[in-house]
């Protein structure tokens, strides 16, 4: 047996199906876990020439061509931490390890001054497209020493999904970029999921739609300008019936999302740099909200009362479908002003446009649109958003009054559209004159002396505020 090209740590259904799909691509692979017995399932249920399992460190390590290559796809966190640590004293200097987890980026940054102690280069490697896209096309986001990348280069862009030909995968930038990528790619996910779930309350207790007519309106929609892996995977949501009873299997899934992190990790994040990912945090929040499932009981029967009727009229579904494009332009209009602050504070090149490119295909936020998004960057590499782009521009103008009315009809009949109220909020923000700033600064010059600036001279004022009404 020759020497392996890769090595890949990790095979539970991530890391076996990464490391199948890239022995299909003729790579020879060494696979290796924690605990032996489920490589040996592994090897026993995927027979496969270019694959094969190791169940001794060392052994594993030896058997790999240099400069070693090794992939991780163990759970994020301490395990990272642990094998990393254990395999560092035993690679040589040259040698590769890729973080393929969802890991936090400051992990993946921290890690990677570890392993250059070592002369190891260490990548964060964002995927995407769950186990079928691991198995059959992921999008990939690496991040680590440019160098470096050109080794692993040939593997990645062989297993990687393809839209229209190309790879969707492209070199980041340094140190914990691809995570961080990915992170943000994993906020956009989270709104995106949120609009579609809104539309879907819309239609159903605004509109009366039943399940079916949801279903095909979705399919509908996929055919157009919001063709995306999420509205396609609602159409055939909507459509699926309850293998265990009656009706249909959405309306017997309990009203409570659950989320591992990355999502609020993308909130956290843009609030430290200074970020306005609105939309990002309603559908975390929108999460959370949703698992107090107690309280909204306790609640709901009180606050229900009172609740106005609206005329869902005859433009009502078009009218959600224009508001739900509107949401999505605001929403990765966010997550790529992340990005564009993200280059400058943590000093990495990133290329806008080709991020958009590699989300194509793949990953979970793959949309028609995106080809839209690499396009605006194209005209203008340095764009500060992306609603400021001519298409996106004028796209937010068709769209605006139905995100407007949808949104207000919502708050009439009280439907919760957090995600949908923060776009029009997002975009009234940029488009309104006065945002009622003056009178903060007015506050906090007059309790504090913070001082202000005047729009008619220039230079910082502070005033002596008067009590005018005294007692
Ligand atoms: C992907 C997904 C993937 C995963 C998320 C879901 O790009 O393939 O984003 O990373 O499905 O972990 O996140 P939540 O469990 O937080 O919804």
């Amino acid at each position: 047996m020759g020497k392996m090209n890769i090595g890949m740590v990790g095979m539970a259904v991530m890391g076996s199906n990464l490391a199948l799909n890239m022995a299909d691509h003729g790579f020879d692979v060494a696979c290796y876990n924690y605990t032996p017995d489920l490589t040996e399932k592994v090897m026993k249920e995927h027979p496969h020439e270019h694959m094969h399992g190791f169940y001794g460190l060392q052994e594993f390590v030896d058997s790999l061509e240099k400069p070693r290559m090794i992939m991780f796809m163990i759970m994020a966190g301490s395990p990272v931490d642990y094998m990393l640590e254990k395999l560092l004293p035993i690679l040589e200097p040259g040698d590769m390890v890729m973080d393929g987890g969802n890991s936090f980026f400051e992990d993946t940054r921290r890690r990677h001054e570890l392993a250059a102690k070592y002369g190891v280069h260490f990548f964060g490697v964002g995927i995407s497209g769950g186990e079928k896209g691991a198995r059959l096309g992921p999008c990939i986001m690496p991040g680590g020493n440019r160098e470096a990348y050109e080794y692993v280069r040939p593997v990645f862009e062989a297993i990687a999904a393809k839209a229209a030909g190309e790879p969707c995968c492209t070199y980041i930038g340094g140190d914990g970029a691809g995570h961080y990528v990915k992170m943000v790619h994993n906020g956009i996910e989270y709104a995106d999921m949120q609009l579609i779930a809104e539309s879907s309350l819309l239609m159903k207790y605004a509109g009366g739609m039943s399940n079916q007519q949801m279903s095909e309106a979705f399919y509908e929609w996929n055919q157009g300008e919001l063709k995306s892996f999420l509205i396609g995977i609602t159409a055939d949501i909507f459509a699926e019936r309850d293998d265990m009873g009656d009706g249909w299997l959405v309306d017997m899934i309990v009203d409570s999302a659950g989320q591992k992190g990355t999502g609020r990790w993308t909130s956290i994040q843009a609030m430290k740099q200074g970020v306005n990912t609105s939309m990002i945090t309603a559908a975390c929040n929108a999460r959370v909200m949703s698992n107090l499932l107690e309280e909204r009981a306790a609640l709901g029967e009180s606050l229900a009362a009172g609740l106005n009727t609206v005329d869902a009229g005859e433009d009502f579904l078009e009218d959600v479908r224009r508001s739900l494009y509107a949401g999505k332009i605001a929403a990765y209009a966010q997550g790529f002003a992340l990005y564009r602050s993200a280059a400058e504070v943590y000093g990495w090149q990133l290329d806008f446009g080709r991020i958009a490119a590699i989300f194509r295909a793949g990953c979970i936020i793959q949309a028609e649109f995106l080809n839209k998004i690499t396009e605006a960057y194209n005209r203008q590499p340095q764009l500060a958003n992306l609603m400021l782009d001519e298409f996106f521009l004028g796209k937010i103008k068709e769209n605006l009054a139905s995100l407007r009315r949808v949104t207000a009809m919502a708050i009439t009949l009280g439907i919760p559209v957090p995600a949908l109220a923060n776009a029009v909020q997002y975009i009234d923000s940029f488009r309104a004159g006065q945002l009622g700033a003056n009178v903060i600064q007015a506050q906090r010059d007059y309790f504090g002396a913070h001082t202000f600036q005047r729009k008619d001279r220039a230079g910082s004022f502070h005033h002596q505020w008067q009590e005018h009404y005294k007692g």
